[in-house]
């Protein structure tokens, strides 16, 4: 083990429980702070810390976890792939995405989930209360994050996804994980829907300009969710805000799958509303500053 996971695993051997978050890079993660409000709030002696590591390290991570040294585990890039093969077993929704951004130790064994869509689900369903059942749903993008958006809500009651994206057998590959109720679309069918997702990076720094979808196919009977959390506003939500549709960023996807991932360590209701303060009010600071 590198000796900087040494101290970290020496430091907190009795006085609290750890948490962390893996991956590389990871010092920018949200994660600390969001589960470090909900630790401070509700007076628990459990510290989350990122955990900056190499693949190599991940068995000893774990090995740690079996060991009972650390109390819950976040994965993130580029990890989430592997983290699947390497856990006792996962959850139908870890095992369908081939990825896992949440391990939690239990007597059977160390349990790989995937909180994502889920958060992604909540959150919406938190801001605009939004009830999917008989819905149409567009998703843009195809990667990790438009994935695990689509498995959620061809759960959810949503009757119809489209999924578009620039490459076309990647669009194949994630409608498919909604089976029946799953297609591979174009922009143009974007007006009959219900609800529009943004999961492409379209949006953030190096892409501001670019735009997911022209505003004009968008209307005020529709809900727009950009998964982008950073800028709080992307170009294109701020555009969807002035045609009066009800639109939202990730903020929500962020902060509700840390809360399922705060449950399922502890066992105990996250403080929803702290852990919203306190992630909106560093990602105000990173955006403005
Ligand atoms: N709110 C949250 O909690 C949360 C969680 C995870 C991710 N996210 C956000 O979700 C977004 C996607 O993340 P990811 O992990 O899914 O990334 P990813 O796996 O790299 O997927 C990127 C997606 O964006 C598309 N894309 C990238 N550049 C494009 C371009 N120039 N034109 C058209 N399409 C383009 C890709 O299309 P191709 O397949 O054609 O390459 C792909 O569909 C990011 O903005 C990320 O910040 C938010």
């Amino acid at each position: 083990m590198g000796d900087h996971l040494k101290k970290v695993f020496k430091k907190n051997d009795t006085s609290s429980t750890l948490a962390a978050v893996i991956g590389s890079p990871v010092t920018h993660s949200l994660s600390p702070i969001l589960h470090n409000a909900a630790f401070d709030f509700l007076k628990m002696k459990w510290e989350y810390v990122a955990l900056e590591i190499t693949e190599r390290e991940l068995e000893e991570v774990l090995e740690q976890m079996r060991l009972g040294g650390l109390g819950g585990l976040s994965v993130t890039m580029p990890f989430k792939t592997i983290m699947a093969s390497l856990v006792d077993s996962c959850t139908p929704t870890a095992q369908a995405l081939n990825a896992v951004n949440c391990v939690v130790s239990t007597e059977e064994g160390l349990i790989g989930h995937n909180t994502d869509g889920d958060g992604f689900l909540n959150g919406l369903i938190h801001d605009a209360q939004f009830d999917p059942r008989g819905k149409k749903a567009a998703v843009i993008g195809a990667g990790g994050a438009a994935r695990a958006v689509i498995e959620a809500l061809a759960r959810s009651g949503v009757t119809s996804i489209t999924v578009i994206n620039r490459t076309l057998d990647k669009a194949e590959s994630a409608a498919d994980l909604a089976g029946e109720i799953g297609r591979v679309g174009t922009p143009e069918d974007i007006p009959e829907t219900d609800l529009v997702v943004n999961a492409t990076s379209l949006g953030m720094k190096d892409n501001s300009e670019f735009f997911p979808c022209p505003i004009e196919l968008l209307h005020p009977n529709q809900i727009v969710a950009d998964l982008i959390y950073h800028p709080l506003e992307t170009p294109w939500i701020l555009e969807t805000k002035q045609k009066g549709i009800n639109s939202y960023n990730g903020v929500s996807m962020l902060l509700f799958q840390a809360v399922e991932a705060f449950t399922l360590w502890t066992g105990k209701e996250a403080p929803i509303s702290v852990m919203q303060g306190a992630i909106t009010q560093e990602l105000t600071e990173r955006t403005y500053k």
